[in-house]
């Protein structure tokens, strides 16, 4: 008698925890008519932000006007700002090789959030350092920096950039500004919005006496990653970042680019798909759960779409859901630790771990009692669905932007199918154990006529940036004859 009441009083608790789960993480589940609309979506933003009307994509024009054709060499200093590290590299572009040595250094929060100058002067501090260990002291290599944040990038002074048209062979235009447009991720410092970054980090090495340094060009981390698929694959035409933040560019075609005088041939557009849906377009995908992350972050309202995607926010996601289950008193037996109220505490690392085949449901209790959480068996579960449906929901969102990308390119050629290489980096992509065959499954449904090969690129950043750099220099070196 008083046991089967007990099971049976277990079990309809059980079945009522299993519909709020579901009830919780419903919105997240998109079908594929949503999926469709956000294609369509950033498709029309596209075009508006290339119109230079109003537009949640700013479509930035960088100068790059075609992928590198190999003949690239050198050795060069890049610089790596704005993802998981900071980091100072040496790259070494031989024939049919690079080479790269790089050294990690940190970014303290207080740096990344204070002063510019301080910020600054931390980053050629650390150069210092790098020469010094690799005994580069003395020498001024050119320097490439890989600044992945949005920057309205200027082509070289008007005779130039004319110059440059005259020479077809000529793919590239070379750039030595980049104006901040707004910080976005972890960072805030002060005093650099709306400056141009290369002359701020000139300033800092003139403050540093000791350092000769020769910055050549400004390359966001998307454009520096399709560039070094790009050095081993012609097709690749977009760059994907799924990292800490997320960003797309690709290679547009020039009268579609109102801002940049000219008809003829290609120019390499940093989207900044980031701030998708800041005009509150995607305001019916958004769950209170993005919406709290949202307020919670040092940008609200700012890079909606980076945060329902990208490494910086996913963790922060669950954490919230995580929360409303245990208020519920469906998770934790309803006992919420500090710990799970502490911001950023749930690692997007931790997704990937949870969400990992390998690992039994007995280490995902690990990872969480680590937390300091102690759960049943049932939590385990649930918590395992909640990391399952926010980084699908990710995943999707991605392809469907990476859909409405080769879309275009597609159209823009007039062709009936586009076979095109997507060189893709960034810790959440290349970590998550499912993340990169979602996109890829999504893409395939939404751009049927597109064949994608998803490329991921070694060291994007770095490798990129000297590309660029390498060809900067020889186009400098050309113009002083
Ligand atoms: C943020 C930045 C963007 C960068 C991306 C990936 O969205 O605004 O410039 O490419 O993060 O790092």
């Amino acid at each position: 008698g008083r046991g089967v009441a007990m099971v049976t009083a277990v079990a309809a608790r059980l079945a009522a925890h299993r519909r709020i789960l579901e009830e919780t993480l419903a919105p997240f589940q998109l079908n594929s008519e949503q999926l469709t609309a956000v294609q369509a979506q950033m498709r029309e933003a596209m075009i508006r932000g290339l119109r230079g009307e109003a537009s949640s994509l700013r479509m930035l024009p960088t100068y790059v006007r075609a992928t590198p054709d190999g003949s690239e060499r050198g050795d060069f200093l890049a610089l790596d700002l704005g993802g998981t590290n900071f980091r100072v590299l040496l790259v070494r572009v031989a024939e049919g090789s690079v080479q790269i040595i790089n050294q990690v250094y940190s970014i303290p929060e207080c740096v990344a959030q204070g002063s510019g100058q301080k910020l600054f002067d931390h980053i050629v501090d650390c150069i210092v350092d790098f020469q010094k260990r690799q005994g580069l002291s003395g020498q001024s290599l050119p320097l490439g920096f890989t600044f992945s944040f949005p920057c309205k990038q200027l082509g070289l002074d008007q005779p130039w950039s004319g110059w440059c048209c005259c020479f077809s062979f000529l793919l590239w235009s070379v750039w030595l500004q980049g104006i901040l447009l707004n910080w976005t991720k972890g960072f805030n410092a002060s005093g650099c919005e709306g400056q141009d970054v290369v002359y701020l980090l000139r300033e800092a090495i003139r403050r540093r006496q000791a350092v000769e340094l020769n910055v050549v060009a400004i390359v966001n981390d998307t454009v520096g990653t399709m560039m070094s698929c790009g050095y081993d694959d012609p097709r690749c035409e977009m760059g994907l970042i799924v990292g800490t933040g997320t960003n797309a560019c690709y290679m547009e075609e020039l009268r579609n680019v109102a801002s940049v005088p000219g008809d003829a041939g290609h120019m390499c557009i940093n989207m900044e798909w980031g701030a998708f849906g800041d005009d509150g377009s995607l305001g019916m995908l958004s769950t209170c759960f993005d919406a709290s992350v949202d307020q919670a972050s040092i940008n609200p309202g700012k890079q909606r779409f980076e945060k329902m995607i990208s490494g910086m926010y996913l963790g922060e996601i669950v954490r919230h859901i995580l929360l409303h289950l245990t208020d519920l008193g469906v998770l934790f037996r309803g006992q919420k630790t500090q710990r799970l109220q502490t911001r950023d505490i749930f690692k997007t690392k931790f997704l990937s771990e949870i969400e990992s085949d390998s690992l039994a449901l007995r280490q995902v209790r690990a990872i969480l009692e680590d937390l300091g959480l102690t759960l049943t068996s049932d939590d385990a579960l649930m918590v395992l669905e909640v990391c399952q449906a926010v980084s699908r929901r990710a995943a999707q969102l991605c392809g469907a932007g990476v859909a409405a990308v080769v879309e275009k390119i597609r159209e823009n050629r007039g062709l009936r199918e586009l076979t095109v290489s997507v060189g893709v980096d960034g810790t959440l992509y290349k970590l998550h154990p499912h993340f990169s065959r979602l996109v890829s499954a999504t893409v395939q449904k939404l751009a049927p006529q597109c064949t994608v090969t998803f490329l991921q690129s070694e060291d994007g950043s770095g490798k990129g940036a000297a590309l660029v750099t390498a060809v900067a220099c020889r186009l400098t070196q050309t113009a002083h004859v």
